[in-house]
């Protein structure tokens, strides 16, 4: 296979105007201290009424009031403050309000962005905006994060991102039981981690199971990873497997449930050892 590393680009025309967005949004996060939900909230409606309604922007609060203004467009005047949405995990009974309702509004800024002229496919900006929210919103956050558009989260607060990770368009990373990243773990688009999952009797009987990458895995297109699973360090699950158990170091699983079926040649000796689910010595991958 061709060795095709990522250009480099040069900067855009406007970009001294991104470059001065992202410092003044990080100023004014910095400065949420006292009311963080409250003035986070106010961080992230004014942005996107700059954005998306700027004949609004200055006069959001009466504009949302006036009935001289269309009903729908105060409605959606009114959504770009978040505490006038609900999210999906704020309906879960093990939500916990003290930790999401700071996280929401970054959240509602994030997706938002995502669906506006200015967000869609920008990706140097929008990897910006990401990087700066990341840390905000997650348990930890690692160094040159790197989230392309239409990520989802359940919580957020649950998730542990370690260094060099990166997040492809389209992922959902439920994190209702918790969800650790490891270093350099790349996960690719419309891929699906999961950690919680449902009894098949019952639906609100819920488990929620720390679901792991380790450092170097990667989890491809349309993968699905169930919750509790752990892939070991450099595993790989194939374009549209399942992987319903733990996937060995070095090992690249693929199918519905996912299989061995290779051994990274790069391997050391005791992950080339490990048998496959078939208990058969899984194949050395071709250079
Ligand atoms: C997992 C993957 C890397 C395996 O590639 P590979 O080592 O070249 O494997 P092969 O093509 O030799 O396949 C080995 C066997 O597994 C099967 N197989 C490979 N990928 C499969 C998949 N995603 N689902 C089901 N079966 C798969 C092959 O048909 C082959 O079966 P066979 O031995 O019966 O003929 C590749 O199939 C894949 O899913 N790539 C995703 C794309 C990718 O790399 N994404 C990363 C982007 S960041």
């Amino acid at each position: 296979m061709p060795y095709l590393p990522l250009r480099s680009l040069p900067p855009r025309p406007s970009q001294a105007l991104s470059t001065a967005w992202i410092e003044r949004l990080a100023d004014r996060l910095a400065g949420c201290t006292g009311d963080v939900a409250a003035e986070r909230s106010k961080v992230c409606r004014e942005t996107l009424a700059e954005l998306a309604y700027p004949e609004y922007a200055a006069n959001w609060e009466t504009a949302v009031e006036d009935e001289s203004v269309p009903l729908g467009t105060r409605l959606s005047l009114a959504a770009l403050d978040p505490r006038n949405v609900t999210l999906e995990p704020e309906y879960y009974s093990d939500c916990d309000d003290t930790r999401f309702q700071p996280v929401k509004p970054l959240l509602w800024l994030w997706y938002s962005f995502d669906r506006l002229p200015i967000g869609g496919q920008n990706v140097d900006l929008g990897v910006q905006l990401r990087r700066l929210l990341a840390p905000y919103i997650f348990k930890r956050c690692g160094a040159n994060f790197k989230a392309f558009q239409h990520v989802e989260f359940s919580f957020g607060y649950n998730l542990e991102v370690g260094d060099d990770v990166v997040v492809h368009r389209h992922v959902l990373l439920d994190d209702r039981g918790g969800i650790r990243l490891g270093n350099k773990v790349s996960i690719s688009d419309y891929a699906n981690i999961y950690s919680h999952t449902h009894s098949i009797v019952e639906q609100a009987d819920v488990t929620n199971a720390l679901t792991v990458l380790e450092d170097g895995v990667r989890v491809t297109y349309h993968a699905t990873v169930l919750a509790g699973v752990h892939v070991n360090e450099q595993g790989m699950v194939g374009a549209l497997a399942v992987a319903t158990k733990d996937v060995r170091p070095y090992h690249v699983y693929v199918g519905i449930p996912a299989k061995s079926v290779r051994v990274k040649p790069n391997a050391p000796e005791p992950a080339t050892i490990l048998r496959t689910a078939e208990n058969r010595l899984a194949r050395p991958m071709p250079e």
